[in-house]
């Protein structure tokens, strides 16, 4: 059997706020496909966005652009959307490789900020299933709770991510502790959410700096980082912050 950490870390690079910077001016430029186009010679290993109701940064036309050239380039398309019956209709019709519930309304969301699986399960459920039958391998975006990945586990949803964000804000307000307690909690979801068949991905807040230990974690298969990259290819160039990025993810893996 294969060790665990000889099981590599994909580095998913969330493009999101390219679309934010150009939606600023309202203009075309920076054109957040040009940017997937650069993430992927970089090497990342697939792209996400996520396309909002209120379109505040990604567009429909982006989307349909993101898909085509993640097809033509043979790159995971990771589209992150809320349970609306608009956004799963587009979604089923773009069939990205995988489709990632995200909570947009407060109602949608526990109270770190996951999507509440649990406590809107008749209405995921179907949302699920018509992605799962256009294609799309499901993802859940929840928090690392036991009831959020039974939950998950009762669906045909074939991943879930655990939301990092508590973590990443407890060490920005220099709270140790807490970031461990948390750090815990995310290692232990891991091991749970793996135990029941589901494939395991963080996501949120990561940088260069608290990265390490959540890519140590044997579990996780992916991490889908965007903020922190988009806003430090503004220093280092876009190319150069995500090879950064991955080869400290490399290193916590190899070094766990
Ligand atoms: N994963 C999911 C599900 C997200 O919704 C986001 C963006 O909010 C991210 C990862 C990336 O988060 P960040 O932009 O903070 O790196």
């Amino acid at each position: 059997m294969t060790p665990v950490h000889d099981k590599p870390v994909r580095l998913g690079v969330n493009i999101d706020h390219v679309a934010t910077l150009r939606n600023a001016r309202g203009g075309t430029h920076p054109d957040p496909v040009d940017a997937a186009m650069a993430a992927i010679e970089a090497g990342a290993d697939g792209i996400t966005a996520h396309l909002r109701e209120d379109r505040r940064h990604i567009t429909d036309g982006d989307m349909d652009r993101l898909a085509a050239l993640c097809e033509d380039r043979d790159v995971p398309l990771n589209m992150e959307l809320a349970a609306t019956e608009e956004m799963v209709e587009i979604a089923a019709r773009l069939k990205p490789h995988a489709a990632c519930l995200v909570p947009e309304r407060r109602e949608e969301r526990t109270t770190e900020g996951g999507l509440d699986v649990a406590g809107q399960h008749n209405r995921l459920v179907p949302a699920i299933a018509r992605l799962a039958d256009a294609g799309c391998r499901v993802s859940l975006f929840i928090e690392a709770a036991p009831h959020q990945i039974d939950a998950a586990a009762s669906t045909r949803a074939e991943v879930v991510e655990f939301h990092t964000g508590a973590y990443a804000h407890a060490l920005d307000d220099g709270n140790e502790d807490k970031a461990q307690a948390i750090l815990e909690q995310l290692r232990d979801g891991g091991r749970s959410a793996d135990a029941a068949g589901l494939e395991v991905h963080y996501g949120h807040g990561l940088t260069f700096d608290n990265v390490r230990p959540v890519a140590a974690i044997p579990e996780a298969r992916e991490l889908n980082i965007g903020h922190f990259i988009i806003g430090e290819a503004v220093f280092l160039g876009l190319g150069p912050a995500i090879r950064r990025m991955a080869d400290i993810i490399a290193d916590a893996r190899a070094a766990a």
